[in-house]
C-alpha cells in the first residue's frame, strides 16, 4: 500500500484532475492518484470535482447538463497555473496504464441513477486496470452498495467526514477494504480503536509534513495529500 495518494493529482501544482496534475506525479516519483469522477448529460465519464465550472472555468454552467461536444468547448483556467481540459475517464485510464500508478476513483454523483456510474465508470474501469491498482471510493453509501453488487472482488474504501457506529456498520454491511476519513476528526487516541476492526484508514487532506509523520506513526495507513511531492517521514 502506498504511504500517499495525490489529491485530485499535484493540485498544487496544476489545475486538479488534469492530465499535467497526474503526470506530476510520475515527475516526482509518486506512486498513487485520487481523482474525481462523474457523468455528463450524455453519460460520458469526466474527471471533475465540482458540479459546476464555477470555480475552474468562471462559467455558470451544470456539468449533468452537458454533452462531451459541449464540454469540449470548455477550458479550466485557475491563477498561476496552465489552462487544462476536462479529461474523459477513457482518456484516464490510458494516463493510468502508461504511467502504472494505483488509482483511487472517487464517485461524485448529482442525481444519476446508481446503474449509469456502475455500467458508465465502474464497469470499464474494472475491465481495462488491473484490480489490485484501482480502489473505488465514495461519500454516496447507495452508491457504493451499487458496487458491491456489480462487483464482489473490487477494492472499496467509505469516505465520511464522522465515524459512528453507523459507518462502521455500513463499511462491514459492503465488506469494504477501507475507510477515508476527514483529518480534522482524526484524534491520535481513535486511530488504534478504527484499525482494530481490521480496515485501512486513509485521512484527507493533509497538506502539512508534521502531521502526515504524526498521523503515520499513529497507524494511519495513506493520506491523501495536495502537496505529495512535499511530504517525507525524514
Ligand atoms: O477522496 C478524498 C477526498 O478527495 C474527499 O473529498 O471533496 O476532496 O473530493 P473531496
Ligand atoms: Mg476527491
Amino acid at each position: 500500500m502506498q504511504s500517499i495518494f495525490a489529491h485530485r493529482g499535484v493540485s498544487s501544482l496544476a489545475i486538479e484532475n488534469s492530465e499535467q496534475a497526474i503526470q506530476l506525479c510520475a515527475q516526482y516519483g509518486l506512486k498513487a492518484v485520487e481523482v474525481d469522477v462523474q457523468l455528463l448529460a450524455d453519460n460520458t465519464a469526466v474527471i471533475f470535482h465540482d458540479a459546476d465550472f464555477k470555480r475552474l472555468a468562471q462559467i455558470d454552467r451544470q456539468l449533468k447538463t452537458l454533452t462531451l461536444q459541449e464540454l469540449d468547448a470548455i477550458t479550466l483556467k485557475m491563477p498561476h497555473k496552465d489552462n487544462q481540459s476536462v479529461l474523459t475517464l477513457s482518456e484516464l485510464i490510458d494516463i493510468i496504464k502508461r504511467l502504472d500508478l494505483v488509482v483511487n476513483i472517487e464517485l461524485k454523483r448529482f442525481g444519476q441513477s446508481c446503474d449509469a456510474y456502475v455500467q458508465n465508470i465502474v464497469q470499464p474501469l474494472i475491465k481495462e486496470l488491473p484490480i489490485n491498482k484501482l480502489l473505488f471510493s465514495s461519500f454516496d453509501f447507495e452508491l457504493l452498495e451499487a458496487i458491491r453488487a456489480y462487483c464482489t472482488h473490487s477494492k472499496i474504501a467509505v469516505l465520511s467526514d464522522h465515524f459512528d457506529e453507523q459507518v462502521l456498520a455500513f463499511i462491514q454491511k459492503i465488506s469494504a477494504q477501507a475507510c477515508h476519513l476527514k483529518d480534522a476528526i482524526l484524534n491520535i487516541e481513535d486511530i488504534k480503536n478504527f484499525k482494530a476492526h481490521g480496515f485501512f484508514v486513509g485521512a484527507f487532506t493533509v497538506n502539512d509534513n508534521k502531521r502526515y509523520q504524526q498521523l503515520m506513526q499513529a497507524g494511519v495507513d495513506y493520506v491523501f495529500s495536495d502537496v505529495p511531492h512535499l511530504l517525507s517521514m525524514e
